[in-house]
């Protein structure tokens, strides 16, 4: 067997940790998806009007689409969409859920939690009042807050003794100024989760690393629509804080006894697929490269490495600090492109992306997209050991691990590629007109779905389902 198998084909398996096989395991039981039915290709009109090469967005940045709201869509209707789709697939109903937790960057009232519209949406389909014993709360922490609101919730739902159940909800609108370095990873969607014991497709194993600093990577200043983002600066914040929460993971679960390499082995060799947070698809490139490379190094295969792009420079040979800073960078630069890390990167990172580079970033929800992404493209089974690598601007980052469950398959499928192939191409000066507000009326008008209708006098907002 090659010694990178663990990483370039099936995942090491281990016993199920005690602490799953003792207590009830809590977990992901189903997963529902909303996106607009608008897209802008990234090629075409908008790399023309950005005078950028096509070849920078779908090869340099990873995107290919990305997903639009139409003027009557916010992050309320999508997280009604989802929660709706989720209680269809699931056959719920508003007595089952005891609570909604909602993660999201683009509130729509400073005050006012999110899920409280949420409730009053699905209050017109199955009556009302049917979700008074529910309570909600929203989650903000950039990308990160449905993941802390998962956390959070699991607890609830391990404690939980009536039968009921959890829901996460993400739902993000990704908007960066016109013309900007951000406008590329834009994209819009709401992912809804269903938390419950002895779920259907993945229980989670209660192990969390974590890692929070203070940075001004990201942030959206009150009364701003757009986010303020220092680009590369929140590239390199996003790899620190993954790398932290990553070590803090693998330390827990050595202590726990659940992931215990041996010799030779690395925490990543334990495995079968790692889904990071996708703001844009290369950015799980970078993040796994910067992963695999710390935990790698020291361990045999790393001699095949030093084979392929050669012995990584030392301070001793270089003529100053920054000389020094250079010649890593460089090298793991090289260390990216090496054989070795792009069949790890291929066999359990990829599959990750592929809604993302056809929606974009829908920041609280693209790590759940990325999962959604897996198990569509049937990349998962029973016994798989997943790792999660979330990130929030600010900045924090949560990595946790969860079984893929033996009655995962049971589960159906959500016909996700298809929806994404029907949707509608919006022209450039529409998609600019409902960037900045301007276009009241929506490009197609709302149909069996929920649909803002009025912002009154107060500031209230008003939804309705459109028959
Ligand atoms: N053909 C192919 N590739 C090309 C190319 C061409 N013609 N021209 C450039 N490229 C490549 C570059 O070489 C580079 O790839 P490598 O890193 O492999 O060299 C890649 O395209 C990106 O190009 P730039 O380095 O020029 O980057 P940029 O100026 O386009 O900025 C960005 C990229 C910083 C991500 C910017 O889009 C941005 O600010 N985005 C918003 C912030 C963001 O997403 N940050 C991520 C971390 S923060 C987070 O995760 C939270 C969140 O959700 C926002």
């Amino acid at each position: 067997m090659s010694r990178f198998s663990g990483d370039t084909a099936t995942a090491k398996t281990s016993q199920p940790p005690e602490t799953v096989s003792r207590r009830e395991a809590v977990g992901i039981d189903d997963i529902s998806v909303y996106i607009p039915k608008l897209y802008l290709p990234v090629t075409g009109e908008f790399a023309t009007s950005r005078g950028i090469d096509p070849a920078k967005l779908t090869r340099g940045i990873g995107i290919e689409r990305m997903a639009v709201p139409d003027a009557h869509e916010d992050a309320a209707t999508m997280a009604a969409m989802s929660l709706l789709e989720l209680m269809r697939r699931s056959d719920l109903k508003p007595e089952d859920i005891g609570k909604i937790y909602v993660g999201t960057e683009s509130a729509v009232d400073e005050a006012k939690a999110l899920g409280t519209y949420v409730i009053g949406m699905l209050e017109q389909i199955y009556g009302a009042g049917s979700f008074q014993d529910c309570s909600t709360v929203e989650f903000k922490s950039a990308c990160i807050g449905t993941t802390q609101a998962l956390e959070a919730l699991c607890y609830w739902v391990a404690a939980e003794d009536e039968g009921k159940v959890g829901i996460v909800i993400a739902s993000d609108v990704a908007k960066y100024p016109l013309r900007s370095a951000g406008e590329y990873t834009q994209g819009a969607g709401s992912v809804s989760l269903l938390l419950k014991k002895n779920p259907r497709l993945i229980a989670l194993e209660g192990i969390f690393g974590s890692f929070t600093r203070d940075e001004n990577d990201f942030f959206r200043p009150m009364g701003a629509t757009t986010a303020v983002v220092n680009g590369k600066h929140s590239n390199q914040c996003y790899l620190d804080a993954m790398q932290g929460a990553f070590d803090a993971f693998a330390a827990k679960a050595k202590r726990k006894g659940t992931i215990v390499p041996q010799d030779g082995e690395c925490v990543t060799d334990f495995f079968s697929h790692l889904l990071f947070h996708i703001p844009y698809p290369r950015m799980v490139e970078y993040a796994s490269a910067a992963i695999f490379e710390h935990y790698w190094q020291g361990l045999a295969r790393w001699k095949e490495v030093e084979t392929e792009i050669g012995a990584e420079p030392k301070a001793g040979d270089c003529e100053s600090a920054d000389q020094f800073l250079a010649a890593k960078s460089d090298y793991s630069r090289r260390f990216a492109k090496s054989k070795h890390f792009l069949d790890a990167f291929k066999s359990k990172v990829l599959d990750t992306t592929a809604f993302s580079r056809l929606v974009g970033n829908i920041y609280t929800g693209s790590i759940y997209l990325g999962l959604a992404s897996l198990i569509e493209q049937e990349r998962i089974k029973s016994g798989d050991r997943l790792c999660f690598g979330a990130y929030g601007s600010g900045c924090s980052a949560l990595v946790f691990s969860g079984l893929v469950q033996p009655k995962f398959a049971s589960v159906p499928k959500r016909d996700i590629f298809r929806r994404l192939d029907s949707r509608t191409l919006v022209p450039l000066a529409d998609y600019e007109r409902l960037h900045e507000g301007l276009k009241e009326k929506s490009i197609i008008a709302p149909s069996q779905e929920f649909a803002l209708i009025e912002i009154d006098h107060q500031g209230y907002r008003h939804y309705g389902w459109m028959c």
